[in-house]
């Protein structure tokens, strides 16, 4: 059993993109993190900073495992679960295993946060859930049908939320996350998020291939803005602002092609000869919309929320951290 005084936090899939911002942020602010993750997806170095901290827990487990959840849980206030299999065309491809580990592996967690008196459980939710719905902005209350099976786990996710809730009294908020990009998110493996796999393309001379003719828009979200909304959403003492779910973004979009152009101007700071890289069009990928902005005005207004960085500022620093740790991969 701890000894210490501070509050806990449990950050499933902490060795993660996601996951290890939130460890550095809410040990930075004094807080006991325990990290549960099974490094699916997720990586030690993220993290291996923090093992000789007394403050920080790493549990080896997977959230498939029952058991594992519980132990992770014990003396837990507030559980920020990001542990999930990323990615639509992964779920394309395997339904089965993304909908293990984001569905019952939630709801494994969720049961798990309930028996131990957990305060309250933040989630990582998606913008997939607006589906086919082509409305701009989006807005948390219309939502369409579900475009691949990684979209239907998300909204399965909301969905017990709200029941938990509503049944046994736990708060649950969940955080639609659009789009997020920033330090440590993997570049590498068929599954990469574009901006990390542009950068890394570029640094390489390799000619990134944008899925379609770049019109394509997406409200692209700074990891720090992220963190920021986790922490809103942990610790606001509105009561109507819990048992809901929140749009996590900065509330603008940005097309490929300009996306593109930013990396390459960026990059090309610091090295001259990436302004000659081509950029290549191919097809479009199945189970992608057109574009998708969100509104923020729900988290402006119930928690707060204030976005610090824009997709600019992001992406400038995003871009200094792949030169620094990533440049000689
Ligand atoms: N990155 C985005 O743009 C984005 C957008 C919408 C939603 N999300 C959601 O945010 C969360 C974090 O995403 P990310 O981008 O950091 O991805 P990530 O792959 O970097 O992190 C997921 C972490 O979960 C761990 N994990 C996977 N399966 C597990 C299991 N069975 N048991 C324990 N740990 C397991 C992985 O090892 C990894 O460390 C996910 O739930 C994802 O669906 C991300």
């Amino acid at each position: 059993m701890s000894i210490s005084s501070k509050v806990k936090i449990l950050i499933t899939g902490g060795a993660g993109f996601i996951g290890s911002n939130l460890c550095d942020y809410f040990l930075s602010k004094g807080y006991e993190v325990i990290c549960l993750d099974n490094f699916a997806t997720g990586f030690r170095k993220n993290i291996e900073h923090h093992l000789s901290n007394p403050d920080f827990t790493l549990i080896e487990g997977d959230i498939r495992n029952f058991e594992d959840c519980r132990k992770a849980v014990e003396g837990v206030t507030y559980v920020l679960h990001q542990a999930a299999l990323g990615s639509v065309p992964r779920s394309i491809k395997d339904p089965i295993t993304s909908n293990d580990v984001n569905v019952g592996g939630f709801l494994n967690m969720l049961t798990a946060s309930r028996d131990a008196g957990v305060k309250r459980f933040v989630y990582a939710a998606s913008s997939s859930t607006y589906g086919d719905s082509e409305a701009l902005p989006k807005v948390e209350d219309k939502i369409g049908k579900p475009l691949s099976p990684y979209a239907v786990t998300k909204y399965v996710n909301e969905l017990y939320a709200d029941v938990f809730s509503k049944t046994y009294g736990i708060e649950t908020v969940g955080l639609r996350y659009f789009n997020v990009f920033g330090r440590r998110q993997n570049p590498e493996g068929a599954y990469a998020a574009v901006i990390p796999k542009f950068v890394m393309q570029f640094m390489k001379y390799e000619s990134p291939v944008i899925n379609g003719d770049g019109s394509y828009s997406r409200d692209f979200t700074y990891i720090d803005n992220v963190v920021h909304m986790n922490e809103l959403a942990m610790l606001t003492e509105n009561n109507s602002a819990v048992n809901t779910v929140y749009n996590t973004a900065f509330g603008e979009r940005t097309t490929l092609k300009e996306l593109i152009g930013y990396l390459k101007q960026y990059l090309t700071e610091y090295d001259k000869a990436i302004k000659g890289v081509e950029v290549l069009y191919g097809t479009e990928r199945m189970g992608d919309i057109p574009h998708s902005l969100a509104s923020i005005s729900k988290a402006k207004d119930l928690l707060n929320y204030n976005p610090q960085f824009s997709i600019k500022e992001g992406l400038k620093e995003a871009v200094v951290w792949y030169w620094d740790n990533l440049k000689e991969a």
